[in-house]
C-alpha cells in the first residue's frame, strides 16, 4: 500500500512534518509512506490550471499514484494553513486526483487542542466536490503540546498518543482496502 503525507507546514523544524516522519518509520511494516513537499508549490492560478508549473504536475502524479492521503496539518488562526489549503485546489481542478481517494486527518500544535478546528475544517473541505475524498470518521488524532512529545531523534515520547495511533492506523490499514 501506497500512502502519501500531505503537511500544512513548510518550515524546517515543523512538528507535523516530524510525526509524519515518526509514522512512516513506525508503521513501515503497513504500508510505504512518502513524506511530499509543499515548499516549490506555487499559488494556484485558474489562468495556468490546464499547463501548470513542472512542480504542480509531478504533486499531483504523487497524489494519483497514492492509494490514500493521510494530512498532517497544523492550525494557523483557528483554521487550516494556506499553504495547505492551496494545495487542494491545485488537486480539486482539471484532472481532480482525489476523488474517490480515501483521506485521514491527523494534526499536532504547541497548544492543548492540538488542531481540533483546523481539522474540522479540514475534513469540511475533503468533502467538497471537486476535491470528494472519503475520510475515515472517528479515529480522530490531535496532539497537544506537541513540541513536548517528540525526542531529539525524532521518536514520539508520549506512550498514551502511540498507543492510541497504533489503534487508528491498524482502523486505517483495514478501512482503506475497501477502495481498492
Ligand atoms: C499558530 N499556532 C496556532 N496554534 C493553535 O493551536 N491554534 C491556532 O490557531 C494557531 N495559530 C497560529 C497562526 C500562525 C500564523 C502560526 C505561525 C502559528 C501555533 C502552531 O500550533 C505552532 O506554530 C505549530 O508548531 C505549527 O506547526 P509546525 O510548523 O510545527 O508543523
Amino acid at each position: 500500500m501506497k500512502v502519501v503525507a500531505i503537511i500544512g507546514s513548510i518550515r524546517k523544524e515543523s512538528l507535523n512534518k516530524k510525526f509524519a516522519e515518526y509514522i512512516k518509520s513506525r508503521y513501515i511494516n503497513k504500508f510505504d509512506l512518502e513524506v511530499l513537499s509543499l515548499n516549490e508549490i506555487p499559488m494556484y492560478n485558474q489562468d495556468i490550471e490546464n499547463e501548470p508549473p513542472q512542480e504542480v504536475v509531478d504533486f499531483k502524479a504523487q497524489v494519483k499514484a497514492a492509494d490514500a492521503v493521510l494530512w498532517v496539518t497544523p492550525e494557523y488562526n483557528g483554521t487550516v494553513p494556506g499553504v495547505l489549503v492551496n494545495a487542494i485546489d491545485w488537486l480539486s481542478r482539471v484532472d481532480k486526483v482525489m476523488i474517490g481517494k480515501p483521506s485521514i486527518v491527523m494534526g499536532a500544535s504547541m497548544g492543548n487542542l492540538g488542531t481540533v478546528k483546523a481539522q474540522m475544517h479540514l475534513r469540511d473541505i475533503l468533502f467538497a466536490g471537486g476535491v470528494a475524498s472519503p475520510v475515515l470518521i472517528g479515529n480522530e488524532v490531535y496532539v497537544g503540546a506537541a513540541h513536548t512529545k517528540f525526542d531529539s531523534e525524532g521518536n514520539l515520547t508520549d506512550e498514551g498518543t502511540v498507543k492510541f495511533l497504533d489503534t487508528v492506523i491498524d482502523n486505517f490499514t483495514t478501512w482503506m482496502k475497501n477502495f481498492q
